[in-house]
């Protein structure tokens, strides 16, 4: 039925998708002057599709579901199996409101203030090592700053191995083979970890302070009035720990577009709270992190001329339509000054989803994230002074997720008085 939209000739896109990473959905809408074609994937059809109609069709949950839509290999390494990412209608959006009182501004006003006196506990021994990789210090960090919001009891000696467990489920979805592996591996041993800590908690060995994450989880009830199971009582309280984590990756652009867009820096050097909001805005528009979400369509329905067909796996280009030259005044110019008059649409700046996330699955931990990113800014511009040596700075497109190579290596840190 569908012959008015591109088809993809390819008999399988997989791979080109593996080696385009970021770019597969754009370089095709471009080729074929449109805003959505079809290509197969993993042996299944699917339709891709970019920019805000696109986005706002795609949020819809009369047209779309989650169940059945990410593949086993996902929600074995990324998401934890049957959690938030995977449910519908009512079920969904009674779990999604646990989490969104997790996350509400006083909670990432807490974690703002964990986040800055662990980056400031973290000068001395910076000065002492000569140079760091900020990337790995921010995984750590935020791992124990994640750990102690939550109120998740954490060795001080396992911080590191712990925070790269999280971080290797989030590495392991753009990837085939070891990379893969290695998140699927982290993810068994973190949900054992986080397991055993549930039990503890609900058999009275462990208290979990009233209001935290951990309590949260352990305690929540279902439409039912029955608890989560163990294993996915510890899979949803991964689901905030490890994304927390993965903030890092924000915070390591951040640092790179302080170097590669330095009238950016000076503006911050003066700037108010207003301009580190707009700059992590910006990289988060601009820097590539989530390539594109998939939903399957729950019935049939026509937009844009295509046919969509009941259970049709779709793509929407996260990164696509955060540079769609429709929506932003040059994509290809970093400009924090682009967000003066807030954020806009809900469908239009999609770095970590679109829609209203307390009535689809549109990412609950956006503030969380502007937070941190802000809390690390402030401390990179404020608190210390550094060099940045030689190194290879530039990250692939084609990598999913990506960061720049050297992970941003700092050298020769003093403290700021
Ligand atoms: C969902 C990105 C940080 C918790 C999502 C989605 C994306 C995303 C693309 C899927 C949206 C969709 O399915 O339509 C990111 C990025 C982050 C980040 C790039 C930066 C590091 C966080 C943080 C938390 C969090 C800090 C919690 C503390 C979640 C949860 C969901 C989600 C629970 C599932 C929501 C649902 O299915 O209803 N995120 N996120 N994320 N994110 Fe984030």
């Amino acid at each position: 039925i569908n012959d008015q939209i591109p088809h993809d000739k390819s008999l399988d896109n997989s791979l080109a998708l593996l080696r385009e990473g970021y770019l597969f959905i754009q370089n095709r809408l471009r080729r074929y002057g449109t805003d959505l074609f079809e290509a197969r994937l993993l042996g299944q059809k699917v339709i891709c599709m970019s920019g805000e109609e696109a986005a706002r069709v795609f949020y819809d949950p009369e047209r779309f579901q989650r169940h059945g839509a990410a593949p086993k290999r996902i929600q074995k390494s990324l998401f934890g199996v049957n959690a938030v990412q995977s449910m519908d209608g009512e079920a969904h959006i009674h779990r999604k409101l646990l989490f969104m009182s997790l996350m509400t501004p006083p909670h990432q006003e807490r974690l703002a203030r964990l986040a800055s006196a662990q980056w400031q506990a973290s000068i001395g021994k910076w000065e002492a090592a000569g140079q760091v990789v900020l990337f790995d210090e921010a995984k750590e960090i935020l791992c124990r700053i994640a750990c102690q919001w939550a109120g998740v009891p954490l060795q001080e000696e396992e911080a590191k191995q712990r925070a790269e467990d999280f971080y290797a489920m989030v590495d392991a979805f753009g990837a085939i083979g070891p990379r893969h592996w290695k998140g699927r591996r982290a993810r068994t041993k973190t949900e054992e970890w986080i397991r055993e800590i549930i039990d503890n908690v609900r058999s009275g060995r462990l208290k979990a302070e009233e209001g935290s994450a951990l309590n949260a989880m352990a305690f929540h009830q279902e439409l039912d009035g029955r608890q989560l199971d163990t294993q996915m009582a510890a899979v949803e309280l991964i689901n905030v720990l490890r994304p927390i984590v993965a903030i890092a990756t924000f915070i390591t652009f951040s640092a790179l577009a302080l170097i590669e867009h330095p009238e950016s820096r000076l503006q911050l050097k003066s700037g108010d709270d207003g301009d580190f909001e707009r700059f992590a805005q910006e990289v988060r528009r601009f820097y590539p992190f989530a390539p594109f979400v998939g939903a399957r369509v729950r019935q049939d329905f026509i937009w844009n001329r295509c046919a969509f067909e009941k259970g049709t796996l779709v793509m929407l280009d996260l990164y696509g339509t955060n540079h769609d030259p429709r929506i932003w005044d040059k994509p290809e110019q970093f400009r924090p000054d682009r967000f003066q008059n807030g954020i806009g649409s809900l469908f239009a700046f999609i770095p970590q989803g679109g829609g209203d996330p307390a009535k689809g699955h549109r990412c609950p931990g956006e503030g969380i994230t502007v937070e941190m990113m802000k809390a690390a800014l402030e401390f990179l511009i404020h608190k210390i002074d550094f060099d940045v040596p030689d190194q290879d700075l530039s990250y692939r497109l084609s990598k999913m997720p990506t960061l720049p190579e050297s992970g941003f290596v700092m050298s020769n840190i003093r403290r700021r008085n």
